[in-house]
């Protein structure tokens, strides 16, 4: 059962929803911020959360190992495709392994994280997820300029609420059979980069590849000088 939190302002949706779940708060409820002033992407980074956007944090209680955790976050990129799709009839796309690009720039981020015992075994896991719905008063921040865009020019709370309804909709239909990696074809229908060059980014350096399919586990499979290689994780950049 889905149970909706609001609040106008919050640090984080998932550090709240983190709190809320270490508390016993039951898998379904779902955290959400009108804004939040120290949001969180990928490695430690700050995701840029102004007014307009869409904030929210699930609690999720699966019975799987933390590493499967993946799969929450691959899920939820289907979802947020086919939300966005269902209520406003616009097409976005999944850059590998979370992101979801409009009209060639990011308009989302996802976030999963996983509280787990000694064990590896998964307390409860939060499902963080950030859509640039509006583009901010005064534009994105000088460093993100570049590459966040958004849905519409102009806000509108009922779309938000309609857009949040439709990704949580379609994210618990794939999520309740989440072992059976349904949303994989769908996944792979949805990827802005498949039989695209991109440039995988490592300590090592830049190197080109062909990125060719994405495997049952969610691996990025790449052809680089001929040679067949899965990526499990990583920075990869595409030009559209
Ligand atoms: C990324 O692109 O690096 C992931 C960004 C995830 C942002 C969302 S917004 C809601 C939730 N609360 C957070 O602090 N982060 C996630």
């Amino acid at each position: 059962m889905i149970k909706k939190i609001y609040f106008d302002t919050l640090p984080s949706t998932n550090t709240y929803a983190k709190e809320k779940g270490k508390d016993g708060a039951p898998e379904g409820t779902v955290i959400i911020a009108g804004k939040q002033t120290g949001g969180r992407g990928r490695r430690g980074r700050n995701f840029h959360s102004p007014e307009n956007g869409l904030y929210f944090s699930v609690i999720l209680r699966p019975c799987c190992k933390a590493e499967d955790a993946l799969f929450i976050t691959t899920c939820a990129a289907v979802a947020v495709v086919e939300g966005i799709k269902k209520a406003t009839g616009k097409d976005t796309g999944i850059k590998w392994v979370n992101d979801i690009f409009y009209n060639g720039k990011k308009i989302c981020g996802i976030l999963t994280e996983a509280d787990a015992d000694l064990n590896g075994n998964l307390n409860f896991a939060v499902l963080g997820i950030g859509i640039n719905i509006a583009k901010p008063e005064g534009g994105f921040a000088d460093d993100i300029k570049d590459i966040a865009g958004a849905l519409f020019e102009e806000s509108d709370s009922d779309l938000n609420e309609k857009i949040l309804d439709s990704v949580l909709e379609s994210f618990f239909f794939y999520y309740e059979n989440i072992d059976k990696k349904e949303f994989i074809p769908k996944y792979k229908e949805y990827s802005v980069i498949l039989g695209k060059e991109i440039e995988v980014h490592s300590p090592q350096g830049v190197r080109r590849v062909e990125a060719i399919d994405i495997d049952d586990e969610c691996h990025l499979v790449v052809l680089e000088n001929g040679i067949r290689k899965e990526l499990s994780s990583g920075e990869i950049s595409v030009r559209f």
